[in-house]
């Protein structure tokens, strides 16, 4: 495990004794970009998360009908595209991982068809201001501009791929793992050291891949039962850490209470584990009452309980909360 270890060092000159606190802060991940300013999964999205101090920018990955990978939260494409608009006939139904869904799906069209949509913003209460201006980006396209970001901000930008739906997706002939790996090796960062996680809530496709890349693995969980001494063992045998809902490490009650920090990060961190809880959000209508309307305690929270990393739609405050940062941690990982 990377983990830097808290330490507070002393400056001393002849005159006067200072000391600097340089506790690490986390890794601020930019999840789907910077979603709370932008339409998800765009590329103007991910730049402006990077800009405004994210480490990593996160692609989920679902497939075209031409096996490639492209960055959408889920194969169902209406939510959060105006494909409903351009291809009203390919609308359908499908079970996806047990689930029915009606809609429009990433792999019923070809790339060429899907350069033709434009993004929307998913949620109805966040602005709608840049509905229709941006495209759906390839993963490639994702690695190319975090390596441009990382080039021109002078700190490595990483990416945090998640592969969605990967028993589904293997299930159509459309397996989405070779395909990551071989973009990751175009790029030059399908290894140890390159500032890329991969992430997945799947056990199965994260233990393949563990006996074909040497890159960071994380397993998604959001139960308690994800989390057991016995589960975290077994996802230390494959796995480089866990993503955590978040309430497994701060609960809160439905009322909007929040409790003190569980065990768990302790308990991975013994393990070996890295800790990145997902997600923080700091749109009233998604942060408990129990914060009161102050949103910057929850990233002091976080923080404070020792977290290696998290998942924010609003990386802009992150960095501000997280102040004058210390260089990422991982400083073997190296822009191309
Ligand atoms: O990948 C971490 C977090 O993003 C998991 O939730 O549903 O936003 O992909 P989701
Ligand atoms: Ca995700």
């Amino acid at each position: 495990m990377t983990r830097v270890t808290p330490l507070l060092l002393a400056v001393v000159s002849a005159a006067t004794v200072a000391t600097v606190q340089t506790t690490p802060t986390p890794l601020i991940i930019g999840h789907r970009g910077a979603s709370g300013h932008r339409p998800e999964h765009t590329l103007e999205g991910y730049r402006l998360a990077a800009e405004m101090g994210a480490d990593f920018i996160e692609p989920d990955l679902v497939s075209t009908k031409d096996g490639v990978l492209i960055a959408r939260h889920e194969n169902e494409i209406g939510g959060t595209t105006d494909v409903a608009d351009k291809f009203a006939s390919r609308k359908t139904t499908k079970t996806v991982d047990g689930q029915a869904i009606t809609g429009w799906f990433s792999e019923d069209f070809t790339l060429a068809e899907l350069r033709t949509l434009r993004a929307k913003e998913r949620l109805a209460f966040r602005s709608h201001d840049y509905d229709g201006k941006f495209s759906v980006p390839t993963f490639d396209e994702v690695i190319q501009l975090a390596q441009q970001l990382g080039r021109g901000l002078g700190r490595p930008i990483g990416v945090y791929p998640e592969t969605k739906h990967p028993t589904y997706f293997r299930g159509i002939g459309l397996p989405l793992e070779d395909t990551l790996l071989r973009s990751l090796d175009r790029f030059g960062w399908n290894r140890r050291d390159a500032p890329v996680f991969i992430q997945s809530f799947e056990a199965g496709n994260l233990r393949a891949l563990r006996s074909q890349t040497k890159v960071r693995l994380i397993r998604l969980v959001s139960v308690p039962a994800d989390v057991t001494d016995a589960a975290l063992k077994d996802i230390a045998g494959y796995a480089d850490g866990i993503g955590p809902e978040k309430r497994l490490v701060i609960p809160v009650d439905a009322d909007g209470t929040v409790h003190p920090p569980t065990d768990l990060v302790p308990r991975a961190h013994a393990l070996g584990l890295l800790v990145h809880i997902w997600t923080i959000r700091i749109d009233r209508e998604f942060l408990p009452a129990g914060y009161h309307g102050r949103a910057e305690t929850e990233f002091e929270q976080f923080r404070d309980a020792g977290v290696d990393g998290l998942f924010t739609d609003f990386p802009d405050v992150a960095a501000r909360v997280y102040g004058n940062r210390l260089p990422s941690r991982y400083t073997n990982a190296t822009a191309r």
